[in-house]
């Protein structure tokens, strides 16, 4: 399968193809879509040599935080929001624990329509950050993510109003493409994929992807094993929208616990240089838990990025060292 090239280079100058150019023909847009892009897609998928040696798998990193709002949700949202200006919305609405949020605001500014973001009591604060300053119209919702889902698909039943949270069967359709391009990259597909399961719209995408390459790889999806209480508050989730989705698609579905998530998150940082948020250390807390992939080449899709919740890292990294400007002290205290 022969994939678009996803940079050009003219001159000394890159030209980003947009997702919707990379791969126009499996999505469902017409020349009448308008394509509301901000560079998204054609993330790095990385090698990771020191994690792939101590767990004895072949581990490869799909870096989704490198994604323009920084994490996986603009796939979906640059074709949820080019099909919604192309059906006369005025607004999008969203309930989300954050990123949805934080990517819905950024296309909703960039195709100048509004958005109206709910998000929940424990969102991480970079994402409330990001969603203030994009301009979308945030409420703060009282009450769990449920709660805040089943209003605002209500709200996306009203005149002018459109869904875009992954219900929006177009979201499914942007985030599938992180399969086409591994499978593109790999040269053919992995041996397992393994990603974070919150609500499980990212399964069902991947799994759309997996059908439509007539691929029968193994998907991997762990959640929480708290779900309504993980320190892990993008997949902070008690009922999974897609449940049955993800049932029907024959993934694995994994619990790990907190601790388990933050010893995989501050190994994915220390060892391999990647700050995701907790969340997106899910799939590799369970290769760090489970030798049921040994020996296997394994993509880990890492979600997004650990600067959207600075909370967490202050609570689990570790502190500056109080120091006076002088190198020999400082020499000292390093030991
Ligand atoms: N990783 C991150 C960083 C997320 O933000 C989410 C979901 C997931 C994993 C889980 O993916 O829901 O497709 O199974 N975040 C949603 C939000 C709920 O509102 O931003 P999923």
């Amino acid at each position: 399968m022969a994939g678009r090239l996803p940079t050009l280079w003219v001159g000394v100058r890159a030209v980003t193809a947009p997702l919707i150019e990379r791969y126009r023909d499996r999505l469902p847009v017409t020349d009448q879509t308008p394509v509301v892009s901000l560079g998204e897609g054609s993330t790095p998928l990385l090698r990771a040599p020191r994690l792939s040696e101590r767990l004895g798998v072949d581990l490869w990193l799909k870096w989704e935080a490198s994604n323009p709002t920084a994490s996986y949700k603009d796939r979906g949202m640059t074709v949820a929001v080019s099909k919604a200006v192309e059906n006369g919305a005025q607004a999008v609405v969203c309930a989300s624990t954050g990123n949805t949020s934080a990517s819905a605001a950024a296309y909703a500014a960039r195709a100048g329509i509004q958005a109206v973001v709910l998000v929940t009591e424990g969102a991480a604060g970079g994402k409330l950050v990001q969603a203030r300053a994009l301009g979308a119209r945030v409420l703060a919702v009282r009450g769990s993510f449920d709660a805040a889902l089943a209003t605002a698909r209500e709200l996306g039943e009203r005149d002018g109003y459109v869904l875009v949270n992954s219900l929006n069967p177009h979201r499914v359709e942007g985030q599938k493409t992180a399969v086409y391009e591994i499978v593109e990259e790999l040269g053919g597909p992995p041996d397992a994929f393994v990603l974070p399961y919150g609500g499980g719209g990212n399964t069902t995408a991947y799994a759309k992807a997996l059908g439509e390459l007539g691929l029968d790889t193994p998907l991997h999806s762990v959640e929480a094993a708290d779900r309504p209480r993980t320190l892990a508050s993008a997949i902070r989730i008690e009922q999974p929208a897609h449940s049955e989705r993800v049932e029907a698609s024959g993934a694995r579905v994994h619990p790990v616990t907190d601790e388990e998530i933050v010893d995989a998150w501050l190994e994915l940082a220390g060892e391999e240089g990647l700050f995701c948020e907790p969340a997106s250390a899910a799939g590799l807390a369970l290769l760090r838990t489970s030798d049921a992939l040994r020996g296997a080449r394994v993509v880990v899709t890492i979600t997004g990025h650990g600067l959207k919740d600075p909370a967490a890292a202050d609570r689990h990294a570790p502190l500056p060292l109080q120091v006076d400007p002088d190198s020999d002290a400082i020499a000292r205290a390093l030991g």
